[in-house]
């Protein structure tokens, strides 16, 4: 069963492995800016698990002035895809993020990534703007796509 927790520092060892089974080394982010996104107040970070091993993470930057959310990452181990766990957790995290007041959710996607693309757009997120040399190095395409998501509440 999939069970959805917050993430601590303390799963900063695993979420690394995870990210490296999700990205090559020129491409991932690092644990700095693991530990920088976990330790931020207000962001949402969130975790899910299979049996009790970590297969999937959603990191969300919270901006409290603009209210702006953006997922800095969504990773799903290869062997846990396609099974809705990425889509879950983005809703799980929309809904942390329209009761801590944010007001849009925001995201950027390498152009090539037809896998994360697809599950933005069945998620609702639009295309908002090409973004040139968006990433340093690491990817045939160093563009990314904006795409963003008016949070709404639900009806009381
Ligand atoms: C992108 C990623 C997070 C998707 O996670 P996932 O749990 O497999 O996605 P879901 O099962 O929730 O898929 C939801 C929908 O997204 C689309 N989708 C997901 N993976 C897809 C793929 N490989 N090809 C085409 N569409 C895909 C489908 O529409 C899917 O619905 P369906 O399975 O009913 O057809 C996962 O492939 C991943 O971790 N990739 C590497 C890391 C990454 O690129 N993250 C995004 C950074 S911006």
């Amino acid at each position: 069963m999939l069970r959805v927790r917050a993430a601590t520092l303390a799963d900063l060892d695993a979420l690394m492995e995870l990210e490296r089974a999700c990205f090559s080394p020129r491409q991932a982010f690092s644990r700095r800016e693991y530990r920088g996104a976990l330790a931020g107040a207000g962001n949402v970070n969130l975790v899910a698990e299979e049996d009790g091993a970590l297969c999937a993470f959603i990191g969300v930057l919270l901006d409290g002035r603009t209210r702006v959310g953006n997922v800095f990452t969504l990773n799903v181990h290869p062997s846990a895809r396609r099974r809705g766990h990425g889509a879950h957790l983005l809703r799980e995290a929309e809904r942390r993020l329209v009761a801590a007041g944010a007001e849009l959710c925001a995201l950027e996607v390498n152009v090539d990534n037809e896998a994360a693309i697809r599950l933005y757009e069945e998620c609702g997120y639009e295309r908002v703007a090409r973004l040139p040399d968006y990433y340093a190095s690491g990817y045939a395409s160093l563009d990314a796509w904006r795409y963003a998501r008016a949070l709404r509440r639900d009806p009381a």
